[in-house]
């Protein structure tokens, strides 16, 4: 019937989240609001944990990619399920650490890395840098030799890693793969400002460099193909080219590469024509490729990590709004204006993204309408859906968006001013805030 498993209908006929009344939580919280549910999203947590453990006999680990949704109460939930994390800025990594998430389970990532950040990672410790680019990793390989040198640690030859001076990366390799998605979540093919590419020479280029470089590790490779991917086959083609690669590097410098980064992209249900796929699948076909080549080239299988994103929180987060008013153009479309827009989620404005709408006190009625959802944003393009199947809607009516947990509240501004709205957890029925929601006197906080 509904698209997410945090959904559900209670006696009153009312949508629930969580267990919890969607019209109750509008009641307490006002609306917007974004709810969260934590049963969703532990449960997508372990279930991938789970198929890591029976494909890849647990010899791996699923970092979250906390750009769809980080929060200190994310990185708490992920760190006690075990989870790794990757970040992508100064912001994540101390939202990461501020919450206690450990240093040596997070992976930074980012195209280009300011001085600072390369600084924060290298004095967290974290476990590893993920590096993109040759300016990137002549500047590393500078940072870490002058800290070596201040601290008197340099020369000292160590054919093992040496904590506090030496620092483990990875190389972003673009496979040059074409996922089938949307353009501005394509990244593993060549023509991607993410990475080194393997066709062109650059990324055996970098190997060179990073083998040379004093005190980095070159523990492994990573790759992210794309987002919102429901085709297996791009998977394992971009398993297939980095093992190959790893091969070569291999016969190049004698250097065994034992990690394997495969990213994340896993698409998820926004609206009901989404075919989603278990991501056991996936997980299935992609470990049954990675075994056949790794045997092929004669190499042992790699500690192997994965980077989902919006298939954890996705499905676990609801948006609230409250129906303003309902516009009816005639011959042309009824617009239903909400309190929220692309100040909360910027996605269709950003690539068109799907999303279907329910009616929270009803959503068990026939969707007789076909509407457009409006943003309150001064912008045309503010629209969260259009042309889409909706219950009669009246002002005052509560609308529930489902599958806005990832790329939504990450992804919010203060556009036109307006307030980001809080953030609520729903556990079996009872809520908590776990991001609270912004005031006017945030919005000045900064201004001068
Ligand atoms: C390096 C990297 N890893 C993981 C992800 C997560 O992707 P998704 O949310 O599609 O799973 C992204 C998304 O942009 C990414 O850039």
């Amino acid at each position: 019937m509904f698209i997410s498993e945090a959904l559900g209908v209670n006696e009153a006929g009312h949508l629930t989240i969580g267990g919890a009344d969607a019209l109750a939580l509008a009641e307490q919280y006002g609306t917007p609001l974004y709810v969260m549910d934590e049963e969703v999203l532990r449960t997508n947590m372990r279930n991938f944990k789970a198929s890591m453990d029976s494909y890849y006999n647990g010899n791996g680990l699923v970092l979250f990619a906390s750009k769809a949704f980080m929060c200190k109460e994310a990185a708490r939930i992920a760190a006690e399920e075990g989870l790794g994390l990757d970040v992508v800025s100064g912001g994540e990594l101390y939202t990461a650490l501020q919450a206690g998430f450990p240093a040596e389970r997070i992976y930074f990532h980012g195209n280009n890395k300011t001085l600072r950040e390369l600084n924060e990672a290298l004095d967290a410790a974290v476990g590893h840098i993920v590096v993109d680019n040759l300016t990137e990793l002549e500047t590393l390989d500078r940072l870490v030799c002058e800290r070596a040198e201040k601290a008197g640690t340099a020369g000292i030859e160590s054919k093992n890693f040496v904590p506090g001076r030496d620092c483990r990366i990875l190389l972003r390799l673009k496979p040059g793969i074409d996922a089938h998605t949307h353009d501005f979540v394509r990244t593993g093919q060549i023509d991607s400002k993410f990475g080194f590419a393997i066709e062109t020479g650059e990324a055996m280029e970098a190997v060179e460099a990073a083998v040379k470089a004093a005190y980095l590790f070159l523990d492994g490779f990573h790759c992210h193909i794309g987002s919102q991917i429901f085709d297996v086959e791009p998977f394992t083609l971009a398993a297939e080219v980095l093992a190959g690669f790893m091969a070569q590097v291999k016969g190049r410098f004698g250097k065994e590469i034992d990690t394997l980064n495969l990213g994340g992209g896993f698409g998820i249900q926004y609206d009901k024509q989404d075919d989603a796929l278990p991501y056991a699948e996936f997980m299935k076909a992609v470990s049954g490729t990675m075994r056949s080549i790794f045997e092929e080239h004669g190499l042992p299988m790699p500690y192997v990590l994965i980077e989902p994103g919006r298939s954890i929180p996705g499905p676990a987060g609801v948006t609230l709004y409250t129906v303003g008013a309902v516009k009816t153009i005639p011959n042309i479309r009824t617009y239903v204006t909400v309190d929220g827009g692309m100040g909360d989620n910027p996605r269709y404005i950003l690539y068109g993204a799907k999303y279907m709408a329910l009616k929270a006190s009803d959503p068990l009625a026939e969707a007789t309408q076909t509407v457009t959802i409006a943003g309150r944003y001064c912008e045309s393009g503010d629209l969260i859906q259009e042309f889409t199947k909706l219950q009669p809607v009246v002002p005052g009516d509560i609308l529930a968006i489902p599958a806005t947990g990832a790329y939504n509240y990450s992804m919010a501004s203060n556009y036109n001013r307006v307030p980001r709205p809080p953030v609520v957890m729903v556990k079996e029925g009872q809520s908590r805030v776990i991001v609270r929601g912004e005031s006017y006197e945030d919005i000045l906080r900064n201004d001068v």
